[in-house]
Formats: C-alpha cells, structure tokens, sequence
C-alpha cells in the first residue's frame, strides 16, 4: 500500500539512527499527493534551503499509520486533499497547531484552520463536464442537475468519494437535509449507470456516449488534454466541456489541499519551514502549472488552460461547515441508494 521515494523509511532502524543524528537537516512527509506532482517543490525546497525531504506516498492509511505511531511517529508534515481528510487528522489528534506569519501574509483566513491545525495549499473547483456534442447550453447550477432534462444522461463517480460528500455538505448547507436528500433522489433517478470510476472515467463516460453529463474537478479535465502518456485520455477530453456551476449565483463549490504539522514532528521546524515554502510564489506558481489548481497565494495567476475553463465565481462557504456536514451527507447516500 505505501510507496517509499526518497529516504529511510523502508528500514526501521536505519531510518531511526539516520532521523536521530541528521535531524536538523531532514523532513519528513507523508503525502496523500501523487509523487509526480510535489516532487519538483521538494527538490526547490531542498536546492533552497539544504533540508533532505523523506517521503512517504499513500493512496490512503497515512492519517491511521500515524495513530499507530504515537509519538514515535517520523513524520513532520502530512500534506492531504479535501477539507474531509483534513478535519479527520485533527479529530484523529495527530495534528498540531502553529503559527507562522509567512503563512498568514501568504494564504487567506478563510482557508486556514482558525485553530491552526491545517493550511490550505490550493483550492480545485468541482464542476459539470458536459459533452460538446450532445449538450448545448453553457450555463448550469448543481441543483438543475436533479431535473428531469438530465434523465437517463448523468453518470458521477461514487456518492461516497471525498470530493463528492464535499459538495453535497455544501448543498446541506445552502438548502438544509430535506431539500438535499431530495436533490440527491433526484440525481440518483437521473443516472445512466451505477455509479464508478473516478473524475476521468467520466469523461471517459461522455466519449463513450453513455452519458451526457458529469460532475468533476477543474484538473482532471487539464490533465487529460495533456495527457501524453496516455493519449487516448486527449480523445475523452476533447469530447466534453467544462461547465462552472452557478456562476451567475453563489458560485461554484471548490475543495480544498492543504498541509498539517504532525503532532509529535521530530524536526518541527523544518516542518513548519516546509508548510512555509509552499505556500511562497514558487511553490504556488508551480501548483498552478504543473497540476491546474487554483494558488491561494494572492497575486499568483492561473494556468492558461485553466482560464481557458472560463470565469471562477467560487462559493465562499467556509470550509469548516463543509467539513461538518460531511457525516449528515454520507449518510444521506447511503439512504438514497446513490451507488446502489
Ligand atoms: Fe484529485
């Protein structure tokens, strides 16, 4: 399940001895993130600073891992997708709060944990994916997603995926439980398959013609068109189009990455030093580039492939209602049948 990059961490008491003797130069990262992307800011951190990053990359299991640890955990910085998985390292106790003013000056209030426990690193918006060919209007709202027009045409990936309990808990919020366990019924009754796949494979969908309309995230499309490794992906995203829900409205749901300092972190500060690099113009800029996500950095611009997305008008519900509603809308899917 874990794959091991760079560093010590596949032999335990080499990397306990080599963490104990060089630890004012090390860092340690347990990262949610796919290598491809964070790997070229490590290296920038490291050319910058003369600090070794170690990481640890997982599909999931880093937040249990690090119960298991306790304080002999290594790690020092877990960096992580979606408000959900942030929240639950928190509630999970393996968090630790800090303060930085460079983080502060760099990333707004409304994207970082009032307690200081996570950061937010970039903010991806979830929206409509819409085929070229079978659907003509260019404006759309999450909630028309649920009307009849769409019958037999939707296909999502599973109601219980992170990124989709995110917008749901944003319904929950904008229209209370009963309003979106009727939305969700009928989302549910628009579907033409059962839900599966993730973001791509619903573009994949569109391609295929088995369905019309999708909901996903804003670089998964921009990843595809430049998928070179595997072109076939460039065919799907030329069939679809990329819609940005309720952007005459309140805006469109965005979810959120970010970053959290381990609570028994061994090297702390370079932790914190760390947390502090990515949020800095060159760790944004390259976030922006390399993977199509939105910088929190202010003045730190956008892809062009992501402006050619169109106008962001992001709904500004705060991250810490949405993480709160996050059981209420699992619960909810489970009720509905959504992947039924
Ligand atoms: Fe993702």
């Amino acid at each position: 399940m874990f794959r091991f990059v760079t560093g010590c961490f596949m032999v335990a008491t080499f990397c306990a001895l080599s963490i104990a003797t060089v630890r004012a130069s090390e860092v340690n990262v347990y990262s949610y993130r796919q290598p491809y992307l964070i790997e070229p800011m490590l290296e920038k951190f490291t050319d910058e600073t003369g600090i070794k990053v170690n990481v640890l990359f997982a599909g999931k299991g880093l937040v249990d891992k690090m119960v298991q640890e306790g304080d002999s955990s290594p790690a020092d910085v877990l960096l992580t997708v979606d408000i959900g998985r942030l929240s639950d390292a928190v509630n999970q106790e393996v968090s630790q709060s800090f303060s930085s003013s460079v983080v502060n000056a760099n990333i707004p209030s409304q994207y970082r944990d009032p307690d200081g426990h996570w950061v937010g690193l970039t903010a991806r918006a979830r929206v409509v994916y819409a085929s070229i060919d079978r659907v003509a209007q260019d404006e759309i709202t999450y909630e028309e997603l649920a009307g009849p027009k769409w019958a037999g045409r939707l296909c999502t990936r599973s109601g219980q995926n992170a990124y989709n309990l995110a917008l749901f808990a944003s319904l929950i919020a904008h229209h209370g439980e009963a309003e979106t366990i009727e939305w969700l019924k009928g989302v549910k009754a628009n579907m033409a398959r059962t839900p599966q796949g993730n973001d791509r494979g619903q573009v994949k969908g569109i391609f295929s013609g088995e369905c019309d309309i999708s909901i996903g995230n804003t670089y998964y499309m921009a990843k595809m068109r430049t998928n070179d490794k595997e072109p076939e992906q460039k065919d799907w995203a030329a069939s679809a189009k990329i819609i940005m829900p309720n952007a005459d409205g309140r805006g469109t749901h965005m979810n959120l990455s970010g970053a959290v300092l381990a609570k028994h972190a061994p090297n702390q500060d370079n932790g914190i030093k760390l947390i502090e690099f990515l949020t800095e113009d060159i760790a944004q800029e390259m976030y922006a580039e390399t993977n199509h996500e939105y910088p929190l950095k202010e003045g730190v611009g956008i892809s062009d492939m992501v402006a050619s997305f169109g106008d962001l008008n992001a709904d500004t519900l705060d991250l810490i209602t949405i993480a709160n509603n996050r059981v209420v809308a699992s619960e909810m899917v489970d009720l509905v049948g959504y992947d039924e």
